[in-house]
């Protein structure tokens, strides 16, 4: 017989050995209803464009995106991100298409709430870069400076044109200053009381946003960056300002973007703010994840799960992600 000092004091694995254990002290848990589905909307009837740079992801015409939304229903998804792919001939130097009441986005926000009412809530973004012939997300001057002011008002007309079609939350993901105090007062003026602000709060300059241009067809247009407006990766404590400030301004939630080479962000802005706080798994993600699979470096379905498991983990209140759907029906299984 053993000395009972040469036991360990506990075991940790105890609680690990079955399924039922371990579903009995899991600490998270990750639902459909966590999920934001970012879709991209494209000119036409009856048409699927695959996106190379995103395996898997498609740009679809109107008719196409009500059906994704039916599907995002069907999945218990609440609410997708819709982003248009303007035809080159609608693209301008100051982004005017932005605020056609017959745009793109506004004939797909029409179509969707015309279908399924209040069964699932329409994100739009509120930014310049798809309607402009310089991919920049604002205004900009003789030396191709992206200016502030200028910029904001235009983002409020915007904003107002897509609740106007019947959008539920108005998703700013320029980095302007001031812009999402501006857009809050525009909407209340303009009766639209219940439309939500989510704030692109904490958006990074980063170089994992390469698939998500492409979709939109702004890459080739883009000269040079967007340094001057979105984040420098190097910086925490300014997020926390960036957070701040936006929900001073009205936010009713706020997102951190990338997502995860920014969860030490998510878990600052959930232990210092009471807001519900989002993150935006983007484009270079999701293909990162699928090039691994695609070279049998991970199992993808495991992959997907365990990278929005890690988002909840950070204290993400729900996560936008192109895995959306794949997701919704791994968590049904
Ligand atoms: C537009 C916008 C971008 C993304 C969302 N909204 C691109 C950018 O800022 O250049 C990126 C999303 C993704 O990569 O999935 N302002």
């Amino acid at each position: 017989m053993s000395d009972i000092s040469s036991f360990p004091n506990s075991r940790l694995r105890r609680t690990r050995v079955t399924g039922w254990s371990r579903a009995m002290v899991r600490e998270n848990m990750l639902s459909p209803a966590d999920l934001i589905w970012p879709l991209f909307v494209t000119e036409g009837e009856g048409v699927e464009e695959p996106i190379a740079t995103l395996p898997g992801v498609s740009r679809w015409s109107v008719d196409q995106i009500v059906l994704r939304a039916a599907e995002a229903i069907e999945l218990g998804i609440p609410c997708i991100a819709l982003f248009p792919n303007t035809q080159a001939d609608r693209r301008t130097e100051d982004g005017a298409e932005a605020f056609n009441p017959d745009n793109l986005m506004c004939r797909a926000i029409r179509a969707i709430k015309q279908a399924h009412g209040d069964k699932i809530g329409v994100l739009t973004d509120v930014a310049l870069d798809p309607y402009t012939t310089h991919g920049q997300d604002g205004l900009i001057d003789e030396d191709g400076y992206v200016v502030n002011d200028d910029t904001v008002a235009v983002l409020v007309d915007q904003a107002i044109n897509q609740a106007n079609a019947g959008a539920d939350i108005i998703a700013p993901s320029d980095m302007m200053d001031g812009r999402v105090g501006a857009i809050r007062k525009a909407l209340e003026m303009n009766e639209h009381h219940n439309v939500q602000i989510m704030s692109y709060a904490a958006k990074y300059a980063s170089a994992f946003y390469g698939p998500f241009r492409d979709a939109v067809g702004s890459r080739g247009l883009l000269k040079g960056n967007k340094k001057c407006y979105q984040m420098d990766p190097a910086n925490t404590d300014e997020a926390m300002r960036e957070v701040a400030m936006d929900i001073a301004e009205g936010a009713d939630s706020v997102m951190v973007k990338p997502g995860l080479p920014y969860l030490d962000i998510v878990r600052r802005v959930r232990e210092r703010f009471d807001i519900p706080v989002f993150a935006y798994q983007v484009s270079g993600e999701y293909a990162m994840i699928e090039a691994a699979a695609a070279v049998g470096a991970g199992d993808r379905d495991a992959l997907v799960l365990e990278t929005l498991m890690a988002f909840k983990r950070a204290g993400c209140s729900g996560i936008l992600t192109y895995h959306a759907a794949v997701a919704a029906r791994l968590l049904r299984a």
